[in-house]
């Protein structure tokens, strides 16, 4: 009985001896799953990245903006060919308008033949795009068949569930209504938004003055409801000498000036001609800042004649009080001339102010005089323009070369400053030089690296 005992006991102390000595473990793992394939992974990456640089936002802007000017230019075609049914006496002016006619309808058919060919463009690009995407689509699907631990699906469903307490919430809590740009003395409500651009024009001298302005005359002289003035800025970039006048927008965009140039002087610059891009027509007279003083001279179109208004003494001037971005200053725009439906205003700025800006208002009469004036508490460097509409100045800010923004407000009846406008304008090209609103059919017209532009002001 006790040899039973002992026999195993032998036995596995034998074991133990011829045990390996080191400590090492092998160990097999059969995985049933697939590897994940990174590659494939990487190429629908890839895809998806190139997919999406084909579709920008200059893709749309395009056929929107050909659009936009198409539309704005058949109701002016439309009111031009009645003109020139009235008009036809077999006199000279009746020719000159037709001759106008012609060159837009050239032109029309030119917008017409490029919208198809964009549209054309936008269909491909549409088809191939929607191709790629339901690819992307499959492929991924393919893909989430190794998310074996379901983190997509979980995420998925954890969207879901944030979603809907979103939306649980906001029935709690109505989404408080957007901050209201301020209203002035408005006839047509408040500043809610604008659309555009709706013109876009090289005009007549394409690419050749980089600065200038444009636009329509809101007090327009009788007979000279129709038209459009243009004051570039010949000489240096910075001076000019002349306003061109336009009989109607279609002649400006097609490059007609029947009217032609009235002379302000006939050296470029001298004493009382235009310094700077900032400049408008109103009543007949061009208000801009004098060359080489800190003063807005009006000059009379009917008498040729021009008359000046000082402003208050540390008014900055001759580049000393630009609108600027990051970037870049704008030279020579330290007076900025506005109109709105009550008539002229100057913004500046001046030492005692510290560079904010600072917004009187022109009466006109005999000798132009200031009126009110209010300080404001935006610096005039991190503006980029500004304009009037309805007795409230705003203010634009560089965004990027394609998007402006109108961010400030500043109400004159009520003296409330806002910052946060949030209003977008689609620029054509990087910079605007002059921004003005044009209370006669709510346009804002900029001019822009020697391109006319204009947006639609949307009042609520
Ligand atoms: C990526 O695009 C190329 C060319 O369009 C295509 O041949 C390829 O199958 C795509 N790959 C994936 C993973 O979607
Ligand atoms: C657009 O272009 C196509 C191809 O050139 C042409 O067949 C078609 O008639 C054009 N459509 C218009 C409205 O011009
Ligand atoms: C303003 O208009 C733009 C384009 O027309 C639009 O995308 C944007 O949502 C509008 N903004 C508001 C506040 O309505
Ligand atoms: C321009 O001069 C004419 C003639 O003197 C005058 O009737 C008109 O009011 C003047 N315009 C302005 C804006 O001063
Ligand atoms: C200044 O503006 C007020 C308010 O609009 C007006 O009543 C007054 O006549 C103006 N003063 C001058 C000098 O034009």
């Amino acid at each position: 009985m006790k040899l039973c005992v002992i026999i195993p006991l032998c036995a596995l102390i034998t074991l133990t001896q011829q045990a390996p000595t080191q400590d090492q473990c092998l160990c097999d793992l059969t995985n049933s799953e697939k590897a994940f394939p990174h590659d494939k992974l990487s190429t629908v990456e890839d895809n998806a990245s190139k997919c999406n640089s084909n579709i920008t936002p200059k893709k749309t802007l395009e056929l929107e903006s050909l659009m936009l000017g198409l539309e704005r230019r058949l109701p002016q075609m439309e009111k031009d060919l009645s003109v020139l049914e009235r008009e036809d006496d077999g006199e000279l002016y009746g020719v000159l308008s037709l001759l106008v006619i012609e060159n837009e309808l050239t032109e029309i058919k030119q917008l017409m033949d490029k919208l198809n060919m964009t549209s054309r463009r936008h269909q491909h690009l549409t088809t191939d795009t929607t191709e790629q995407l339901e690819d992307l689509r499959v492929k991924m699907a393919e893909l989430q068949e190794y998310d074996t631990l379901q983190v997509v699906k979980r995420q998925q469903a954890n969207q879901r569930l944030k979603r809907d307490l979103d939306q649980c919430k906001n029935e709690h809590h109505p989404t408080p209504h957007p901050t209201q740009p301020p209203q002035g003395i408005c006839p047509h409500g408040k500043f809610v938004n604008i659309t555009g651009p709706g013109v876009y024009t090289a005009g007549e001298y394409p690419g050749s003055y980089k600065y200038g302005a444009w636009g329509r005359d809101p007090k327009p002289a009788v007979g000279k409801e129709n038209w459009y003035w243009l004051v570039m800025l010949t000489s240096s970039n910075r001076y000019s000498n002349y306003v061109r006048l336009y009989s109607s927008l279609s002649s400006l965009i097609v490059g007609v000036s029947v009217p032609g140039n009235v002379q302000i002087h006939s050296s470029n610059p001298t004493t009382n001609t235009v310094q700077g891009p900032n400049v408008v027509l109103y009543g007949d007279a061009l208000y801009y800042n004098c060359y080489n003083k800190y003063d807005v001279c009006r000059f009379n179109l009917s008498t040729k004649t021009v008359t000046t208004m000082q402003l208050p003494k540390g008014t900055r001037f001759n580049s000393k009080g630009n609108f600027c971005h990051l970037d870049e200053c704008y030279l020579y725009t330290d007076l900025d001339l506005a109109t709105d439906e009550s008539g002229v205003w100057v913004i500046y700025t001046t030492s005692q102010d510290f560079g904010n800006l600072v917004l009187s208002k022109v009466e006109e009469g005999e000798q132009p005089k200031l009126n009110q004036t209010w300080h404001t508490s935006v610096y005039k460097q991190a503006v980029t323009n500004t304009f009037m509409a309805c007795g409230v100045l705003y203010a634009t800010r560089y965004v990027n070369k394609e998007v402006e923004e109108i961010f400030y407000s500043f109400d004159t009846s009520t003296g409330v400053e806002k910052f946060d406008i949030g209003i977008f304008i689609r620029k054509m090209s990087p910079n605007i030089y002059s921004l003005n609103y044009s209370p006669v059919d709510q346009m804002l017209h900029a001019y822009c690296d020697s391109f006319m532009v204009s947006y639609e002001v949307l009042f609520e």
